[in-house]
């Protein structure tokens, strides 16, 4: 299949970074999220695993899923290829964070949103860890969020 062809190519969706800590370590990574339902506030994240991001996941119980800001291009590609398991990522990117109210994990200045989530059931598919997350305490910045889409990032327009 082509990525043209490819449903998962061109859906739009939202850049996240998934920030996670557990004690003394702290992680945060560029993802993509699927929101699976809102009364039940359910959202779901694929992470590739043996990374650090996967394993303080699994060692926690919880991520913190934060929605990029629409000036967050260059952090998404930063904490997006570089490995925590290698590098404080805050530290090397000297990225200015604050927490949330229930997490230690940290929330970088600029982002859209955030959502803290507990980890409601895990499944392994072919190298990836995916997690579903409950959303347990949020908040909104009131910024535009960055989207994903083909391979590039974009922000929103009204039509
Ligand atoms: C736009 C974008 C989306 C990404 N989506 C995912 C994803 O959904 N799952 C994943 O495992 N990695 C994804 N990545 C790659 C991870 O961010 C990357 O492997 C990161 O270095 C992992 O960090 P860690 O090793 O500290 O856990 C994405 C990267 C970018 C730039």
């Amino acid at each position: 299949m082509s990525n043209e062809n490819n449903v998962f190519y061109w859906l739009p969706c939202s850049v996240v970074f998934v920030s996670t800590a557990h004690e003394d370590k702290k992680d945060i990574m560029t993802a993509t999220a699927m929101f699976v339902s809102e009364k039940e506030p359910l959202l779901v994240i694929s992470v590739a695993k043996n990374h650090l991001t996967e394993r303080l996941i699994t060692q926690s119980g919880k991520f913190t899923l934060v929605i990029a800001g629409a000036h967050q291009e260059k952090l998404a590609v930063q904490v997006g290829s570089a490995k925590g398991e290698d590098t404080d990522k805050f530290e090397r990117f000297s990225i200015s964070a604050t927490t949330g109210s229930g997490s230690a994990a940290l929330i970088p200045e600029g982002a859209a949103a955030w959502m803290e989530c507990e980890v409601e059931s895990s499944k392994e598919i072919q190298g990836y860890q995916l997690f579903m997350g409950r959303v347990v305490n949020q908040n909104d910045s009131g910024k535009p969020p960055l989207v994903w889409h083909k391979d590039g990032f974009f922000k929103l327009a009204s039509v």
